[in-house]
């Protein structure tokens, strides 16, 4: 294809929107003085080459890219605890701006991979100065312990193209299990924690008051 930034433009606009959108719903509930169920957000356009190696794995014709591919653009959205996916989730299911096309569970069902995480492919309207372009998206919601075993696994993933070594393979299931683990012990506390966070935000505003009436 000999466009691509052409083609890409669009992706771009869409991650860049989502990124402001959906980091918006953290400073809502800071405003509200509420546990925010969102940590930070991440957005990328896929790479050039990581879309050709898809397209060719997958056999996608390349003038089919835009349908068949669902995550040129992506956003990823961390929680602090597996309860608080629902609740974005729920969230997004209200958004007036997207329309959402799928939805995968793999927190209730896990992927023989040991990956676990909440995917939404969603249609997502881009306002270009030809007009409006739909284009697919996913977002991609999940713990930071999901995220940080789906990032480990993801580099190893690219090292050995997906034929790990029998070592690596148990090392990998066994962090999968403990990351399941850290997610509930800290479900368990997550009442402690959460007064502990209020408590210290709290205090860094009252600090940064200060600091503005110097
Ligand atoms: P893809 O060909 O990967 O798009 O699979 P799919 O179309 O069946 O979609 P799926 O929802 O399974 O995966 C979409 C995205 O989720 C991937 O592009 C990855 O970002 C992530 N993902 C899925 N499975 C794994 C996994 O086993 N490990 C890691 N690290 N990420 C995964
Ligand atoms: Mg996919």
């Amino acid at each position: 294809m000999r466009h691509w930034d052409e083609f890409l433009a669009p992706y771009k606009q869409a991650v860049e929107e989502l990124k402001v959108k959906l980091r918006g719903m953290r400073s809502q509930f800071e405003l509200g003085e509420e546990h925010s169920p969102i940590e930070f957000v991440t957005g990328r356009v896929k790479p050039i080459a990581s879309i050709l190696d898809k397209a060719n794995q997958k056999n996608i014709p390349l003038d089919q890219l835009e349908s068949e591919l669902q995550d040129i653009a992506g956003v990823r959205m961390m929680c602090q605890f597996v309860d608080d996916i629902k609740r974005v989730v729920s969230i997004l299911r209200m958004r007036k701006d997207f329309r959402i096309i799928e939805e995968k569970d793999y927190i209730s069902y896990k992927k023989p991979s040991g990956y676990r995480s909440y995917h939404m492919v969603i249609e997502y309207p881009v306002q270009t100065i030809n007009g409006e372009k739909k284009i697919l998206a996913e977002i991609q919601i999940r713990t930071l312990a999901m995220n940080f075993w789906a990032t480990i696994e993801h580099s190893l993933n690219y090292k050995y193209k997906g034929h790990f070594p029998k070592e690596i393979q148990m090392r990998l299931k066994r962090a999968s299990e403990a990351a399941f683990r850290l997610d509930e012990e800290m479900s368990l506390i997550r009442e402690e924690i959460q007064e502990a966070q209020a408590f210290f935000t709290k205090k860094k505003e009252q600090t940064n008051d200060h600091r503005e009436n110097e």
